[in-house]
């Protein structure tokens, strides 16, 4: 198993209300898959995968992933685990401004246990994903959908076990969203389990299974 929660929860406190943001779940994600993770807004996906990358605590329950007990892990061990097998593409904008393409591609490895950039496999990785005329743009000069590539390219360069990805698709255009869900498969075809959470029903198209987050709850529902 590369993914297992257990009662998994984390409460929140806004005024008077003390709210689950996740409540209870029980996740298991075997090697290879590749498991979307559907729900509306505020139905508590980014907490969730904050857990699981060891970003944010929880307040109840239990996380393995990799063989890790993450809710264990200090800062230093969890951001070298991030990054090395574990990759986390947070949601929104996450490229360093200031930095060329290439420079962020790099960056991970610099901070993981694969020390060595492996140029092969960047260039692959970029070429499948139609950055590779880009890599000494910075990211400013670059397309939404552009900065949304390189990141997910940052992220598979450090060679990672397992990839979260945090709505990689939303606010693209069907192209750019196609060419990530069809990236996302062919990778986990080539052995990395990928769990992606989104609004975009077409994952459902490429994903092994797709779970539904409703108010914190994960339910295992088919699509309608
Ligand atoms: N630090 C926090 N303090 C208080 N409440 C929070 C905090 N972070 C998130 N929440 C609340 O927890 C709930 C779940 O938020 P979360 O960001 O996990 O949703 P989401 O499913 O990722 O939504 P979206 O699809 O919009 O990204 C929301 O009601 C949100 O307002
Ligand atoms: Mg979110």
């Amino acid at each position: 198993m590369i993914v297992k929660t257990e009662n998994l929860s984390r409460e929140f406190v806004r005024g008077k209300n003390q709210f689950y943001a996740v409540d209870h779940v029980n996740l298991e994600v075997e090697e290879k898959e590749l498991v979307a993770i559907m729900g509306q807004s505020g139905s508590g996906k980014s907490t969730l995968f904050h857990m699981l990358t060891g970003i944010l605590k929880p307040t109840e329950g239990k996380i393995t992933v990799l063989d890790h007990e993450i809710e264990k892990m200090n800062d230093r061990q969890l951001s070298v685990l991030r990054g090395g097998d574990l990759g986390y593409i947070m949601q929104g904008k996450n490229l360093l401004q200031n930095l060329t393409v290439m420079e962020n591609i790099l960056l991970p490895l610099s901070l993981g246990k694969n020390r060595k950039p492996d140029k092969e496999r960047i260039t692959y990785l970029t070429e499948l994903l139609g950055i590779q005329n880009m890599l000494s743009e910075y990211p400013a000069n670059l397309s939404g959908g552009e900065q949304r590539r390189v990141a997910i390219a940052r992220t598979f360069a450090q060679n990672p076990k397992l990839v979260v990805a945090d709505e990689p698709t939303s606010s693209l255009d069907m192209e750019n969203s196609e060419i990530i869900m069809k990236y996302f498969q062919k990778m986990a075809k080539e052995g990395t389990t990928i769990l992606v959470s989104t609004h975009d029903r077409e994952f459902a198209n490429y994903a092994d299974r797709c779970l539904w987050m409703k108010k914190g709850k994960l339910e295992k529902r088919e699509l309608e």
